[in-house]
């Protein structure tokens, strides 16, 4: 077997077929130096190499390419270790550039690399302070649609808990006191608010450890911390929302274009993010807020916007009810957000905040709603 199949049967076992494809095509119709920027920590170069080479192998296997950061948080063994991933990578048949952070061009030779099927490993100077600096210009030069930590404990910790999400906007302050950070944490954390603050394009940063990059790479729902600037969520009337880009939103949200007439329902507010990756929109009745659609651009699931959306509603509306198809994955987190649901064959119906009274009402509007996006359309 091709080492490229293997490859692909084992992503077959960290999710789903579906989402590890879409993934697939995304990384790969993009710039090959946009795909990520790996930072290894000292720690893990020290005691997980051979993880990380595996990573990096099976990585190239799959025609990807990341850009590896070294001494970021510690430089004094950085070099050394960035000599010996090379020579592992080498023997494993994976081409790799060392690069110093200060050298003229950097940058445009580590996307070089990239293009030319070569793992650049980029090692940053003793300076603390020029290290992010220098990380700063090269995720803005090349675009870089995710970067990553690998980090021996695999994401930030609450109360011993995993923290799967950080808002860098509404949980920083928080997060900033928590004594369970360690130095190097907080470091990442701070410079990671800058980061995302300061780099033009939007990108994504994780915190994972080696064992689960590819867990965090091709699922939605990642393995790890991810720490992302808040979405921007207006509130718009219904005549206000862009149609195309609405309809474009959903399609490629739900995987399948809304009917024609899906305009011309009676819908008050949309909510929805600037860039119209993602949005609410709202029925207003007599029982509470029919919630008609909610959707997130499939490039951005997973990264937090449906709950920014859903926090912008609810503090909007205190009664809210809604439906959706018994297979629709996100059913759990439904269960979550609800006080209340009702299995159907063909729908689940939810509410939260409805007068007990009302509830009957609210399930029998839900479910006589026109279908706006048929299966199989
Ligand atoms: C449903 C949807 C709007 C959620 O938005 P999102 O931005 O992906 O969600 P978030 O990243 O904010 O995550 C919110 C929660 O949903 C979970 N989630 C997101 N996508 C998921 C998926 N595909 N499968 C299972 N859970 C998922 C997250 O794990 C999180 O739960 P947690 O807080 O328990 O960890 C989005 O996945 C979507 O557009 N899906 C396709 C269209 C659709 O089915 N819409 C709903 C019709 S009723």
């Amino acid at each position: 077997m091709e080492t490229s199949d293997v490859v692909l049967r084992f992503l077959e076992s960290v999710g789903s077929r579906r989402e590890s494809d879409f993934y697939l095509a995304l990384f790969r119709a993009g710039e090959p130096e946009r795909f990520a920027a790996i930072s290894v920590d000292a720690n893990v170069a020290r005691y997980a190499a051979e993880a990380v080479t595996l990573d990096l192998r099976f990585l190239a296997a799959l025609g990807l390419y990341p850009v590896v950061l070294l001494g970021l948080f510690e430089s004094t063994e950085a070099m050394e270790q960035a000599t010996r991933l090379g020579r592992r990578l080498d023997k494993a048949g994976v081409r790799a550039l060392l690069l110093g952070s200060e050298e003229p061009d950097m940058t445009a030779r580590a996307a070089e690399a990239c293009r030319a099927q070569t793992i650049p490993i980029v090692v940053f100077p003793a300076a603390a302070q020029a290290r992010f600096e220098a990380l700063g210009t090269l995720v803005a030069l090349l675009h870089t649609r995710k970067l990553i930590f690998l980090h021996r404990p695999g994401g930030l910790r609450h109360h011993g808990t995993l923290v799967p999400m950080v808002n860098l906007t509404s949980d920083y302050a928080a997060l900033a006191q928590s004594k369970e950070l360690s130095r190097k944490e907080r470091i990442l954390v701070e410079e990671s608010r800058t980061l995302v603050e300061r780099t033009p394009h939007r990108f994504a940063i994780a915190i994972t450890s080696p064992l689960n990059l590819f867990r965090e790479l091709f699922t939605i729902k990642g393995a790890g911390t991810l720490l992302r600037r808040g979405a921007t969520i207006v509130r718009r009337r219904h005549g206000e929302i862009d149609r195309e880009r609405l309809r474009a939103l959903l399609t490629r949200s739900f995987g399948r274009p809304p009917v024609d007439d899906f305009f011309a329902r009676d819908i008050a507010w949309g909510y929805v993010e600037e860039g119209y990756r993602g949005a609410a929109l709202v029925t207003e009745t007599a029982l509470g807020a029919y919630l008609n659609k909610f959707a997130v651009d499939a490039e951005a699931q997973g990264e937090g916007i449906g709950r920014d959306l859903w926090q912008a509603l609810a503090g909007d509306y205190a009664r809210i009810f809604w439906r959706a198809r018994p297979t629709n994955p996100i059913d759990a987190w439904y269960v979550k957000l609800c006080d209340g649901l009702m299995r159907f064959p063909e729908w689940h119906v939810y509410w939260r905040g409805l007068q007990p009274g009302d509830v009957a009402a609210a399930v029998q509007f839900a479910l006589e709603q026109p279908v706006d996006l048929p299966l199989g359309s």
